[in-house]
């Protein structure tokens, strides 16, 4: 899919154009289907080629691009690489166009729902959510890390082929595989403000030993006009949001950092105020949108976490036709000199009530400390 840049972002891509690096799918479990090394422009151009000496240089600035300041405030370099705002009829920030076939297409399947062909429908084109662990390999951190959970759950969209019922069902699978951390990266709802009431029970279910963290995808800007409804309501029912900002969680004595951005697409993401207050210790980010990446592996985020692709809803091999991702970071595991992206294919549909070629999933990711 061609996407056109505009004029913000024109000048970000043509400096990582320089050079190209190897974004290459694992071949673990859950890894990206292309099978493939995708020679792309990538943060490696900026953050560790030489432009990135330039640009990342600061004068008390660490390897990782992170200044710190004598007042010990952690401020990132001003001219780093800025992830691309997606753009276009399809993937652009929200349009009346944009808005009209969301809400429509929202309910042309909440009607196919409520319908016997609907159900039958979505249930001979869209499996059983697969749950699965996949091990991350982390270059640093303390070993008190090692073996520690995370289970992702991005693109739920409920109010459409997924209702409070199966959420429950859902999450007690869930629980049931007694993850330590529990991340929702974005989309919970679809496209009506009442559909986040759906996860009063199913949020019952869950008790990760470390907490509930969430952040907002494009879907959860139809919130109303104050995505701070969205945000206090999840607060009231146990999810702690980090809507650009980050908490510190212990696990056998070592610190982890989950931080999150905002939506890179309908919010305002600000990686500076999430990573705000990050000592040397790793760090899991959140961001919905996967080409958030881009900035993210630049000031070396360990590992990023982002959905929005749906592993393409509808693919065909290899062909995918709308994923919206420029970088075809599409689905699975994808690494840039060190800093990883893990794209979950999600659980929910939009726009069609099926996938193909794309089955809905909730990857639990197991950290692993040293060498792979
Ligand atoms: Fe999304």
């Amino acid at each position: 899919m061609s996407v056109d840049l505009d004029d913000s972002t024109r000048a970000d891509a043509d400096l990582a154009r320089r050079t190209t690096v190897d974004v290459t799918p694992a071949n673990e479990d859950g890894a990206c289907k292309s099978g493939e090394s995708n020679a792309v422009a990538g943060p490696e151009a900026t953050a560790r080629g030489a432009t990135s000496e330039e640009i990342l240089a600061a004068p008390t600035g660490s390897e990782s691009g992170v200044v710190t300041t004598p007042s010990g405030v952690h401020r990132l370099p001003e001219q780093r690489p800025r992830a691309p705002r997606p753009s276009g009829p399809l993937s652009g920030k929200r349009t009346p166009l944009r808005r009209f076939l969301a809400r429509s297409t929202a309910a042309v399947n909440r009607a196919l729902d409520a319908l016997p062909p609907g159900r039958w429908l979505h249930r001979a084109f869209c499996p059983r959510v697969q749950i699965h662990h996949v091990d991350v390999h982390l270059s640093r951190g303390h070993r008190g890390l090692d073996g520690l959970e995370i289970a992702f759950l991005s693109d739920l969209h409920a109010g459409s082929f997924l209702d409070a019922d199966e959420l429950v069902e859902l999450f007690r699978r869930i629980q049931a595989e007694e993850p330590d951390v529990v991340c929702f990266g974005g989309d919970l709802i679809n496209t009506r403000e009442r559909e986040i009431l759906l996860y009063k029970d199913a949020l019952a279910e869950l008790a990760p030993p470390l907490g509930i963290f969430a952040v907002p995808g494009n879907h959860d800007h139809f919130f109303g006009t104050d995505i701070g409804l969205w945000e206090s309501w999840l607060t009231e029912h146990g999810v702690t949001v980090l809507n650009n900002r980050g908490q510190r969680i212990e696990h056998a004595g070592a610190g982890l950092w989950i931080a999150g951005v905002d939506d890179l697409t309908e919010g305002t993401p600000d990686l500076e105020a999430a990573l705000a207050g990050v000592e040397d210790e790793p760090v899991v980010l959140l961001a919905h949108h996967p080409d958030f990446f881009f900035e993210a592996a630049a000031v070396d985020v360990d590992l990023t976490l982002s959905g929005h692709t749906h592993g393409g809803q509808v693919r065909f091999g290899n062909i995918v036709p709308l994923h919206h991702s420029r970088f075809d970071w599409i689905e699975g595991r994808h690494e840039v000199a060190g800093s990883q992206l893990y794209v979950g294919r999600g659980i929910g549909v939009t726009f069609l009530p099926l996938r193909i070629g794309a089955p809905p999933e909730v990857p639990i990711l197991r950290l692993r400390i040293g060498s792979a």
